[in-house]
């Protein structure tokens, strides 16, 4: 763990060792999140504040991305989970969703070894039968390129949409009481959960979504059931370690209460 993860080489070239004391507490890192999910949002008003194009917006998000897939890596979270492209973004002007699309093929194009390197797993979640034939073949081959890799999981949603994954686990589990395989008591929730993108993952415990909007946008809406939910004003582009770390330390003041009431939770505590 001592080793220096390069995603960005001369702006998250940190180690471990450097990285962690003295900026996140004993507390914090002690109760650190399994899976955090983001809603990376405000990309367009970054660049639109600063009179640039959207897609400038866009393109500065993806550092961004880089910056907290490293600090996510370096602090050891099992899985990160980012929004990407929701099933709704395309509504948007023709132009913008053309390059959102070249965009995503040039970042897996570009970042895979990187991301292989340091030995992050990528998995796209989402319906990607929309993207064009040689986006999902870039998917893919990212995907297989990585899968063997034991550190980080890096989730990408794109053309995701919560509504949709549970109508597409709901829909592989009719197919099984269609066939005979199973009956339709089995339809339960621990079948569905079975069903759905991430399932393998630990329960998403953070959800952050910066950019200063209060929605979920139809993101993962199932596995947040029991997430703890973090908004920040702060556009995505300007999202970097120290807001992470905030977001984070917010997290560990939390109380999670799972429906017991305050009390019973400090008596397991004291165990
Ligand atoms: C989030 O930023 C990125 C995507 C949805 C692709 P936005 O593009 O939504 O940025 P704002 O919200 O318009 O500022
Ligand atoms: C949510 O952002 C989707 C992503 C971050 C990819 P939007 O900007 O699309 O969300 P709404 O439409 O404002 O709720
Ligand atoms: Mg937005």
């Amino acid at each position: 763990m001592s080793s220096t993860i390069d995603f960005e080489p001369g702006v998250t070239e940190l180690s471990t060792s450097e990285t962690l004391p003295g900026q996140l507490s004993e507390v914090v890192r002690q109760s650190l999140p399994k899976h955090v999910a983001i809603i990376m949002d405000g990309n367009g008003r970054w660049a639109q504040n600063k009179g640039m194009p959207r897609v400038i917006g866009h393109k500065a998000g993806v550092k961004a991305v880089r910056r907290i897939v490293s600090v996510a890596s370096q602090l050891g979270i099992e899985s990160l989970t980012l929004f990407a492209f929701s099933s709704e973004n395309w509504r948007r002007p023709d132009k913008e969703v053309t390059l959102l699309m070249e965009l995503f093929f040039n970042v897996l194009q570009r970042e895979i070894k990187r991301l292989d390197k340091n030995q992050v797993k990528l998995n796209i979640i989402g319906d990607i039968s929309r993207f064009s034939s040689r986006l999902q073949s870039q998917i893919i081959k990212a995907q297989e390129q990585t899968q063997h890799n034991t550190g980080l999981v890096l989730n990408v949603a794109a053309n995701y949409g919560g509504r949709w994954d549970i109508a597409q686990a709901v829909q592989k589990l009719a197919e099984k009481v269609e066939s005979g395989e199973i009956n339709s008591s089995q339809l339960t929730e621990a079948a569905i959960n079975q069903h759905l993108c991430m399932q393998n993952q630990s329960e998403v415990d953070l959800m952050i979504r910066t950019g200063g909007d209060y929605r979920i946008s139809n993101f993962i809406l199932w596995q947040a059931a029991y997430a703890e939910l973090v908004f920040t004003e702060t556009l995505w582009p300007d999202f970097d370690e120290k807001a992470f770390h905030h977001s984070l330390a917010i997290f560990a003041s939390r109380q999670r209460r799972f429906g017991l009431t305050g009390s019973q939770i400090e008596e397991i505590q004291a165990l």
